[in-house]
């Protein structure tokens, strides 16, 4: 396939129209369901702590490995919630990665802790083992602050290097809250993510891999030692009978409409799964020769929430297949301590390969409903513009 002209004349007969994340091909597959699971809530009329709270939580623990799940508004209060729970707070370092979304350093320092950027693994787009432990004794040094917690991030799905990281946080006392917030259905050495960390955040938010109709969270765990607390915490501080307050906490319920949507879509989540590592295969093939697909660590399955690649002339790239009616995403052009919100935390030097990485990033169209065709057009559209 040759020039914009003839791919242009691709889309408009073959393909049709390409979306970037495709919910209504998925609610038109799903919406019976849905509507019978929305209008069970509404009859048993039980907004809050309704019973499809309790069965999705059991049903995130049996699909991920983890002995707790705790429903949450959202991924960010999934990440607040376990740092509280932990003390961790004014004076403690938490170490994380800036090239992710806002809400990593955001939880941090809504915790009160302050964020210490850890720079990134040029293939992986992952927190970088090396470089923590390199930041870990640069904090040890300067004695103002006291490390206690690492968040990484499993960016576009990826997990994140688990087994380096834990035996740096076994060494250096760490506790480990994972930002799994886009790697649902991603997994290690045959573990699933929710099962890779202690603990896990991860987000349900619409458009991710696993998403509800509107904001929606979850806490996995290994053990079950924090639950308790985590469910007063989301429940303004309450003690079990949510009567008295006994610790400051705030409101991070999810609510039982999301639980609903969300086990509807549990149902189909594997076949989903499997369609986008259908789609992340060609990616693969197709773009490796002119394109740095992202790397997983050995024994990694990404949860492909999305699908990113390092790519050469990456504006101009967004440009020409945009005309070709391609739709990209660059995830993320400004790394977070170079944003106004975090800059008072950029470290010396900065971070070279963050800042690399977000020069070139590229997210392609990733969602189990991309036909053949599409897959090809979108490869093909990428091609021409990477030549042109
Ligand atoms: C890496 C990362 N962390 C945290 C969040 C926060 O999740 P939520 O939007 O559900 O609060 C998101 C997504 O939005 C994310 O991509």
């Amino acid at each position: 396939m040759n020039g914009v002209a003839n791919l242009s004349l691709a889309a408009d007969s073959r393909v049709g129209n390409i979306a970037f994340v495709d919910l209504k091909a998925q609610q038109r597959r799903i919406r019976d369901g849905v509507e019978k699971r929305l209008m069970a809530v509404l009859d048993h009329g039980r907004y809050i702590a309704g019973p499809e709270i309790t069965e999705l939580e059991e049903k995130l623990a049996a699909r991920t490995g983890a002995k707790a799940a705790v429903a949450c508004a959202s991924g960010t209060a999934a990440l607040i919630i376990p740092l509280l729970a932990r003390g961790i707070g004014p004076g403690d370092a938490v170490f994380a990665p800036a090239f992710t979304y806002n809400a990593t350093a955001n939880a941090i320092l809504l915790s009160g802790a302050t964020p210490v950027f850890v720079d990134i693994d040029p293939t992986t787009f992952n927190i970088d083992p090396a470089d923590l432990e390199r930041r870990i004794e640069q904090v040890r040094e300067q004695g103002t602050l006291t490390p206690r917690a690492v968040v990484p991030v499993d960016l576009f799905g990826s997990p994140a290097d688990y087994r380096a990281l834990m035996k740096i946080a076994g060494r250096e006392e760490l506790f480990v809250l994972a930002d799994g917030a886009q790697s649902f259905g991603g997994s290690l050495d045959n573990r699933w993510v929710g099962d890779l960390a202690p603990v896990t955040a991860t987000s349900f938010f619409p458009g991710k891999a696993l998403g509800a109709y509107g904001d929606a969270g979850a806490i996995l765990s290994q053990n079950e030692d924090d639950r308790e607390c985590w469910e007063s915490i989301r429940w303004h501080g309450t003690d079990e009978a949510r009567k008295n307050s006994i610790r400051v906490g705030f409101n991070a319920r999810m609510d039982s409409f999301q639980a609903a949507v969300l086990l509807e879509k549990m149902a189909i989540f594997d076949e989903e799964l499997a369609a986008r590592h259908r789609v992340a295969e060609v990616y693969n093939e197709r773009l490796s020769s002119i394109a740095k697909p992202q790397a997983h660590v050995d024994g990694a399955l990404s949860g492909y929430g999305y699908y990113a690649m390092r790519i050469e002339n990456r504006d101009h790239v967004v440009n020409t297949v945009k005309e070709m009616g391609v739709p990209t995403a660059v995830y993320y052009s400004t790394p977070l301590h170079q944003m106004q919100a975090f800059e008072a935390y950029a470290p010396e030097g900065g971070l070279p390969v963050t800042e690399q990485v977000s020069a070139d990033i590229l997210s392609l169209p990733m969602h189990p409903y991309l036909t053949p065709d599409q897959v090809d057009y979108i490869c093909d559209a990428v091609e021409a513009a990477s030549r042109k």
